[in-house]
């Protein structure tokens, strides 16, 4: 549905020096997939975003959508925005505030090439102010609605023109936390209706993983891993990823032995030799640094350590009570782990316990 090939955006920078935004960005989006451009600020992705849009024109590279060239350095080719037909919400999304709820959305319909019989319009527009459930303020003023109400207006507007993409940057950052998790269900629940090929861009996290078919993590202008939700928060390939999705340890470490047709190795780290996990060969004396989450730091008070491997004990020097669960930190000597605890746990600070760490969640990751 969409390629995105080689893709470089540049802008002037001060003293004459370009900024490289976006440098050989690449992936593909199968029709009706959810894809996600996740990173820090200043990692270009809205670059990337309007680059696809034709609001910006890259300096080299390809865009193909549905089969047609919208932009090809090597053929120039540039389709300026309104040729391209995509659907697109911006963070600051402008509601037109001298019209009302209907207006806002049947606004683009009318004024289109084509124009559609009146009757026909109002169908539209009604059937996709239902999918982002406005349908009984149609009649309100856009200024009189909520922040969430106007952010679905927004989509609603996108979604009338039945674009072939969906263009979404940062659509949620403006509203609260509350409103903003009740409104990635709706956006999902909405993709999924429609199944419409949708790129979001996003710095949150957890909005990625909860919404995604794919994932490509951003950093420096360009794509450092790009898989499945759950590949990249349990397989991430280098420590800018593990530690952009979620909370990890990481152990420096120098690789002493393993590998030999298994996905296991052994890792020389301060607080001992572990057993680690890397689909990657791993050269011998080589540095690499193991991450593990803090969920997968198993505890227990029991006099015996459970497991062989990966145990060790350690001592408890922190506990924060969360309700759900217990923020607990250890100390290893000079290291620190942080770990979960269930809250019935018996841990209070300067006690010993006795600590596992999976070698199937012990992630083995350029040390960068
Ligand atoms: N119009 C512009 N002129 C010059 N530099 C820009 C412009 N827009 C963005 N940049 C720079 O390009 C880089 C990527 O920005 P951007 O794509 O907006 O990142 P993100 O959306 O991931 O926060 C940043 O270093 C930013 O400062
Ligand atoms: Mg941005």
């Amino acid at each position: 549905m969409l390629t995105v090939a080689a893709l470089c955006t540049e802008y002037a920078g001060q003293n004459g020096a370009a900024v490289k935004a976006a440098q050989d960005v690449t992936f593909d989006v199968a029709d009706g997939k959810f894809f996600t451009l996740l990173g820090p600020s200043g990692c270009g992705k809205t670059t990337t975003l309007r680059s696809i849009a034709g609001l910006e024109r890259p300096v080299s590279g390809e865009i193909v959508v549905d089969g047609l060239t919208v932009f090809s350095s090597r053929q120039r080719v540039f389709l300026p925005p309104n040729k391209r037909r995509f659907g697109m919400v911006f963070q600051s999304y402008a509601i037109w505030p001298h019209m009302n709820v209907f207006q806002n959305v049947s606004f683009p319909l009318e004024v289109a090439e084509g124009r559609l019989p009146k009757e026909e319009i109002r169908a539209r527009v009604m059937r996709v102010l239902a999918a982002v459930a406005l349908d009984h303020l149609a009649e309100r003023e856009a200024t009189k609605l909520s922040g969430g109400q106007q952010q679905r207006l927004a989509l609603a507007r996108a979604l009338v023109m039945e674009p072939k993409l969906l263009l979404l940057d940062e659509p949620l950052s403006n509203l609260d936390a509350k409103l903003r998790e009740k409104m990635r269900f709706e956006l999902k629940r909405m993709q999924s209706e429609f199944k419409i090929t949708t790129i979001y861009v996003t710095h949150d996290q957890s909005e990625a993983l909860a919404l995604s078919d794919e994932i490509a993590v951003m950093n420096e202008g360009r794509i450092v891993q790009l898989a499945r939700p759950r590949e990249i928060y349990e397989r991430p390939l280098t420590k800018f990823v593990a530690d952009f999705i979620g909370t990890t340890n990481f152990l420096d470490g120098k690789v002493i032995g393993g590998g030999a047709g298994e996905t296991f190795w052994s890792v020389d780290t301060r607080i001992g030799v572990l057993k680690v996990r890397s689909e990657r060969p791993l050269p011998l004396g080589s540095s690499i640094s193991v991450s593990i989450r803090p969920e997968d730091v198993h505890l227990s008070d029991a006099e015996r350590p459970a497991e062989s491997v990966n145990s060790t004990e350690a001592m408890i020097e922190q506990v924060v009570f969360l309700g759900e669960h217990m923020d607990l930190k250890l100390r290893l000597g000079e290291q620190e782990i942080l770990a979960r605890g269930h809250p019935s746990m018996n841990a209070a600070p300067g006690r010993r316990i006795h600590m596992w760490l999976n070698p199937d969640k012990c992630i083995a990751v350029a040390a960068e």
